[in-house]
């Protein structure tokens, strides 16, 4: 059904051909050449992957670089005047900066980190929105080596200071609020409320997002008095010419990382209750960061690219912050929502600034399908020429209306499988060599050894450049929880099978993550912030299916309250501590869980009464079988 590119791709069948049987002859040479021949090495490395202490793998041994330096200043001379970002706001402010302009102010703001006392491996905390200040902030932490770790600005302040002290982070960067459908989100409040009872943070920088507002203004000076730590000047005039020391800088020699350390931590859900912080490298990041978007996006000079996801992600990170940059490419960056002002929003700014390359999550799509076709028919979406999913199987339907409505038949899709500890996109066809087949992400891209066990656990067999180094102060786990299941293999708890042409179709997780509106979630996670709150003695939480959001969560609680108002209380419990994106579709007052004998809470039989089944499977272990009577007579 789906076209391969006519044009001409950046990677075409001989291309294809050629790489995969260099990587076949000689995996690690192919590696070695390729970083050599995309990377700026400072001093370049001298082994290309060591492998003595597995699972922590080496890649580049002893290369020195820089992120931020591959993505910005690698471009000065050719590309200066090229426009990097194009932001634009729901009020429909814009603003465009070309890579002359983007590495300016990330090296203004480096400056004034490093003068701030900010060394190589100091963590900073990032909690910000998407906009052309949080790009720079992050940029500028690569450049002097600073460790950075992006919160996702719809993350609560329990979330946000969770992260802050598992940190130690020294400096938070976050701004007095912004704008979302409308509405006033004070970030800054959220970061007041973090830092309650903090050790670490000695210094804040504080973009005054939002201007003019003079109740703004006021609690935020009220909330600056209120805090202890050294509050500096916004992030506005650290970048105009008002900070005197640095006016005329123009360049800054950039910190010279060694590949495998650490240029950032982003926390992501696991199967128990404690996010994990994943800790990423330098060099084989960003080449496979580079590579990826190059290959996947089959990314043109020409080209204006958009990705719809938020900082606060890894897709925000390695698709917004690092791929599109290092590839000099220009992108679109947007902080508001899709239906806000109204629902042609997409549509408007696809037309606005004839993107061509358009990214975005499932979640989303099933959004736009219900918000109906009046809003994409008034617009001219001719510029788009290639689509992307990611986060979340897309399903055959929901492929088939993006490639019908928004890519007019003419687009090829392409179904990206990765993660936040794969770094960079593993399984994924190429647009001008695979033809896509619907709701099935694709065959491994070259290099990557995906591989599908007996009993459908996906598994990577060969180590990556993009790998996750580990999980920040805590190596047992990530051997526990990546790499004890089948040897030598990385398990990303994803299940999948294979097709006969090596097109992998990936079936959910196998584990207790789940995944709302393409954000990432642990039930355990849901479970521990419900095991806070005085009127819960006990609870289980399960996934159900959602229209729109992919999947939703339903909460079995037993509880001290019969106040009637226990859903309400709950749910707004479940917004605080972790963020309104955990938020559940039903809290359901029981009086006792299921258990088997030994005492475990059945979540199986849970699952089926949460989606309005019958009890499937066997129920000979379970203790007490009045127990799931009263349950139904409560759904
Ligand atoms: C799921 C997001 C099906 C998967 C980049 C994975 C997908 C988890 C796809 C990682 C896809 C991601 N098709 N499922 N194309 N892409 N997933 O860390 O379960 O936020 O393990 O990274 O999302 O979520 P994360």
């Amino acid at each position: 059904m789906e076209e391969v590119l006519t044009v001409k791709a950046n990677i075409n069948e001989n291309d294809l051909k050629a790489l995969n049987s260099s990587f076949d002859n000689d995996y690690l040479g192919t590696w070695a050449n390729l970083a050599k021949e995309n990377i700026f090495f400072k001093e370049t490395f001298n082994e290309i992957l060591d492998e003595s202490d597995k699972p922590h793998y080496k890649w580049f041994l002893g290369g020195k670089t820089n992120i931020s330096y591959n993505c910005l200043d690698v471009h000065l001379k050719d590309k200066a005047n090229k426009t990097a970002l194009i932001f634009e706001d729901e009020l429909g402010e814009a603003q465009t900066l070309t890579y002359k302009e983007l590495h300016e102010k990330v090296v203004k703001f480096s400056a004034y980190l490093r003068d701030l006392g900010i060394r190589k491996g100091d963590r900073i905390c990032i909690y910000m929105s998407l906009c052309p200040e949080s790009i720079i902030a992050i940029q500028a932490c690569l450049r002097i080596g600073a460790i950075h770790s992006v919160v996702f600005a719809g993350f609560s302040a329990h979330a946000l200071r969770d992260r802050i002290n598992e940190l130690e982070a020294k400096l938070l960067i976050t701004q007095n609020a912004f704008i979302r459908r409308n509405k006033k989100v004070e970030l800054f409040k959220f970061a007041r409320e973090a830092l309650t009872e903090n050790q670490s943070v000695t210094d804040l920088i504080l973009f005054d997002r939002v201007t003019g507002d003079t109740e703004l203004d006021e609690d935020t000076n009220a909330l600056k008095k209120s805090l202890d730590i050294k509050i500096h000047k916004p992030i506005q005039d650290l970048l105009a010419d008002k900070y005197a020391d640095i006016q005329n800088l123009t360049t800054l020699e950039p910190e010279w990382l060694e590949s495998n350390e650490t240029s950032f931590i982003l926390y992501t859900s696991g199967s128990t209750g404690k996010p994990k912080g994943i800790e990423h490298g330098t060099s084989g990041y960003i080449l496979w960061a580079k590579l990826s978007t190059n290959w996947v996006f089959d990314l043109k000079d020409e080209d204006v690219y958009w990705c719809t996801a938020d900082i606060g992600w890894i897709t925000g990170h390695t698709y917004v912050t690092y791929g599109p940059l290092a590839n000099g490419a220009t992108q679109v960056i947007y902080e508001g929502a899709p239906n806000f002002p109204d629902k042609n929003q997409f549509w408007n700014l696809i037309e606005k600034y004839k993107v061509s390359i358009f990214y975005t999550a499932p979640t989303a799509i099933r959004a736009f399908e219900q918000w109906g076709l009046e809003h994409i028919e008034k617009h001219d979406l001719s510029s788009l020429r290639l689509l992307g999913s990611v986060g979340e199987p897309i399903g055959s339907e929901t492929w088939k209306w993006f490639y019908e409505n928004i890519g007019k038949s003419k687009c090829p899709i392409v179904d990206t499988w990765w993660q936040t500890e794969t770094g960079g996109i593993m399984i994924s066809t190429l647009p001008g060599v695979q033809t896509a087949k619907p709701g099935i992400a694709g065959p491994a891209l070259p290099g990557i050894h995906a591989e599908i066990s007996e009993d459908s656990l996906l598994h990577i067999s060969k180590p990556w450049p993009s790998m996750l180094k580990g999980i920040y102060k805590n190596p047992e786990r990530y051997k526990k929880a990546y790499w004890s299941l089948i040897e030598d293999s990385y398990l990303p708890g994803d299940l999948a099978t294979i097709d006969e042409d090596s097109y992998i179709c990936i079936g959910g997780r196998n584990d207790d993550v789940i995944n709302i509106s393409g954000h990432r979630l642990g039930t355990a996670e849901i479970e521990t912030a419900l095991a806070k709150h005085v009127s819960v003695l006990e609870s289980a939480v399960v996934a159900i299916p959602h229209k729109i959001k992919g999947q939703g969560l339903v909460c079995f609680v037993v509880s001290n309250n019969n106040s009637g108002d226990l859903s309400n209380l709950l749910t707004a419990h479940i917004a605080s501590e972790i963020g309104a994106h955990a938020k559940p579709e039903r809290v359901i007052a029981c009086a006792a869980l299921p258990k088997t004998r030994s005492g475990k809470v059945m979540r199986r039989l849970l699952q089926d009464l949460a989606q309005g089944k019958d009890i499937s499977g066997d129920i000979s272990t379970l203790e007490d079988k009045s127990v799931l009577e009263a349950i139904k007579s409560r759904i």
